[in-house]
């Protein structure tokens, strides 16, 4: 790999896990609003000189894609399961990682926790060259059932490309019998969701976080002002209230519309567990090496 790209790769992934760290630490404490975590999480990683590739949250049963908008008020609450996952790229080298907390003291799903926190350190130690897509995605969900948990099925990890969060590959979390195998230097991220429920999860409208799917220009003149200003994001995610901030709550949810209804943008609405099940996930990208080098981890 060029050494230019390794760097930028191992810097987005030292600010992600810094960002993370400290996103998680806020959440951990009760009473914390949702919108101030993720105003700070962006804040943070451009101060750490990263560019945002977003800030997540999901509470509970929700798995993933949850933003706060600009008028959000929730706080979270003692015992909630809360998922941060933060994405930071250098011009388009992706660093992806998330992280499980419990809010306050109370230690109900430490198993959860810890149940994920094995499976992610199960499947990273195969990232490997000619390891075979399956053997990950079984380390990941024997490590669950061994707490009594299975992973998400219809959620996985993924190879990394440039300005692309999913490069086209995907990361089991149980056995699919896919036999393709890691190629060196591959980048990928691996994200076990492991869960007391079904293990599958379903999309719960309305979206907050959006990508753009298609380069075309919009027929709506405030599609066409989303598109100006999400363009630097260079097909990476984008949330409503960068929008609603910028442009206006009307011009910036009409926009939106109508850009889905031309196809140019695609909505990803908050994923929840089927059974309503208590998710916890942990993630971390890595490059495919025969000492496989896992950029975001804590010790960067
Ligand atoms: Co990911």
């Amino acid at each position: 790999m060029d050494k230019e790209i390794l760097d930028s790769y191992i810097k987005a992934g030292k600010v992600a896990a810094q960002v993370r760290k400290e996103g998680l630490k806020k959440l951990a404490i009760p009473d914390t609003s949702f919108l101030e975590v993720m105003d700070y999480c962006e804040k943070r990683i451009v101060e750490l000189k990263g560019q945002i590739a977003w800030a997540q949250l999901a509470v509970n049963e929700v798995a993933a894609h949850y933003c706060p908008e600009e008028d959000d008020t929730s706080v979270n609450k003692e015992g909630q399961l809360i998922k941060i996952d933060v994405g930071v790229h250098i011009n388009g080298y992706i660093a992806d990682t998330a992280a499980t907390v419990e809010v306050g003291s109370s230690k109900q799903y430490q198993d959860y926790i810890t149940a994920a926190q094995n499976a992610l350190k199960a499947a990273m130690k195969l990232a490997r060259p000619g390891t075979p897509l399956y053997q990950l995605g079984e380390a990941q969900i024997s490590e669950a059932e061994a707490l009594g948990f299975t992973t998400v099925k219809n959620l996985s990890g993924h190879t990394l490309g440039r300005y692309k969060v999913h490069g086209g590959t995907s990361i089991p979390a149980y056995n699919n019998k896919d036999k393709r195998e890691l190629q060196d230097n591959e980048v990928i991220a691996i994200e076990p969701f492991v869960t007391n429920g079904t293990g599958l999860i379903k999309e719960k409208n309305p979206a907050t976080i959006f990508m753009v799917e298609r380069l075309q220009s919009s027929r709506s003149l405030y599609g066409k002002k989303i598109l100006e200003e999400v363009k630097s994001q260079r097909g990476l995610p984008f949330t409503t209230r960068w929008l609603t901030r910028k442009l206006g709550r009307t011009p910036a949810l009409l926009g939106l519309k109508q850009l889905q209804q031309e196809g140019i943008i695609q909505a990803y609405p908050p994923l929840v567990e089927v059974s309503n099940g208590m998710v916890a996930q942990f993630e971390n990208s890595m490059i495919v090496k025969d000492k496989p080098i896992v950029y975001t981890k804590d010790e960067n």
